[in-house]
């Protein structure tokens, strides 16, 4: 078990865009098990690899209560979206922030799968907003950049703010 670094807007990296997994080999579901690890240890729904500095387009997902139910997408393309839904997003790279942005209530996914197999899926409600949520992350995309500029810079000074309360802490 790895716990990665995750980036915090508004760091440049964050708006680097992941290259697609060429083969999926041990180093790639080494990548995926420490996400999960990272994930759930945040706690979070959801984490990109883009967050964690490494820019492949891999993302994982869990969104059960229980937080049981991991779900692993490789080049994950989505398509067909359908009707619309708001919901408010948190991040884990924009801690302590939550907005209300516009989704696709539903949406189709093609993806490969921790062991490289190809499969698709149907996501609506929650599960497609997280879905949607990370993919914008592999494209360099944050879910502040659905907001006002007044907004999103309020959220990008209260961060710096909190950033440098904690380390005058330390
Ligand atoms: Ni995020």
């Amino acid at each position: 078990m790895a716990l990665l670094p995750i980036l915090e807007f508004p760091d440049p990296r964050l708006r680097t865009k992941a290259q697609p997994v060429e083969r999926v080999t041990s180093a790639t579901r080494k990548l995926a098990d420490d996400l999960l690890d990272t994930m759930y240890e945040a706690p979070g729904i959801g984490l990109s690899a883009t967050q964690v500095d490494v820019h492949q387009r891999i993302v994982v997902i869990d969104v059960s209560a229980t937080q049981d139910a991991p779900l692993v997408l490789i080049n994950p393309q989505l398509s067909a979206p359908e009707s619309t839904q708001e919901r408010e997003e948190g991040c884990l790279s924009v801690p302590s922030f939550y907005e209300v942005v516009p989704r696709a209530e539903r949406i189709r996914v093609s993806a490969l799968d921790r062991d490289g197999k190809p499969f698709e899926m149907q996501a609506q409600d929650l599960l497609a907003v997280c879905i949607q949520h990370e993919c914008d992350h592999l494209d360099g995309k944050l879910f502040v950049d659905y907001l006002s500029s007044l907004k999103r810079d309020r959220i990008r000074r209260r961060l710096s703010k909190l950033r440098r309360q904690e380390a005058t802490a330390r």
